[in-house]
């Protein structure tokens, strides 16, 4: 994907990453419709993710995408399609911790219907190297659950590590599993 630092006006022109599939954008209020709510109440979409445990009527939705634009600390982006600018999913990078130089990053592709095209590993990798070239961050970390096979393997693909295991953290259609910690360290500040 391309970097740039530009922050143009308009939602075709704020695109900040451009691949090969999909380039992403700043998130926008406007984004937060019917389809990103049905990504956010589909069981197979939220299986790993602690939004579950959250409210999530397009009212609380929008708060809370609300509150992660004006956040100096966060960044998210929307995932969209190079062909017809469809929004198909979420990256986001943060909370940033700029004392220490890391950034955490989540993400989920809300369409199924694009699952297992490469879409993620495309998005995870771009804005690796987006914390690591343009906001020259150390590390970037995740969080997985252990039975995320797809997530493990985005991270993976990426270059990412194992850093540690969080034995039985996470309560997950009734059994305990463990939490993978995963970590990228800026590899132009590896001697
Ligand atoms: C996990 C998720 C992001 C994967 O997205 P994706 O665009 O389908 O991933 P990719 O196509 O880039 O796949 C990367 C690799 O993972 C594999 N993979 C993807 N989903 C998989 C699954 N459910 N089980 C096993 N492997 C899987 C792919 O086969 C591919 O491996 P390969 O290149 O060796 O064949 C997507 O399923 C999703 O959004 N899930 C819900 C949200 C979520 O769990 N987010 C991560 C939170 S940590």
């Amino acid at each position: 994907m391309t970097l740039t630092k530009n922050k143009p006006r308009t939602i075709k022109a704020t695109k900040a990453l451009e691949g090969a599939t999909v380039y992403l954008r700043k998130i926008v209020l406007f984004d937060v419709n019917a389809n990103y709510h049905r990504w956010m109440n589909d069981s197979q979409v939220i299986q790993y993710l602690e939004v579950r445990h959250s409210r999530r009527n397009l009212k609380d939705l929008r708060e809370y995408v609300s509150g992660v634009i004006e956040s100096k600390d966060e960044i998210f982006f929307a995932i969209c399609l190079n062909d017809n600018g469809r929004h198909i999913g979420n990256i986001k990078l943060g909370p940033i911790n700029r004392a220490h130089g890391f950034a955490y990053i989540g993400f989920l592709i809300g369409e199924r219907e694009f699952w297992g095209q490469g879409i993620a590993t495309e998005a995870v990798g771009a804005v690796t190297r987006y914390a690591f070239e343009v906001l020259g961050l150390h590390k970037v970390l995740a969080g997985c659950y252990a039975n995320n096979d797809g997530s493990l393997r985005v991270f993976q693909k990426c270059g990412f590590k194992r850093e540690g295991v969080q034995e039985s953290q996470w309560l997950c259609e009734g059994k305990y599993v463990n939490g993978i910690l995963l970590a990228k360290i800026n590899p132009l500040h590896k001697k």
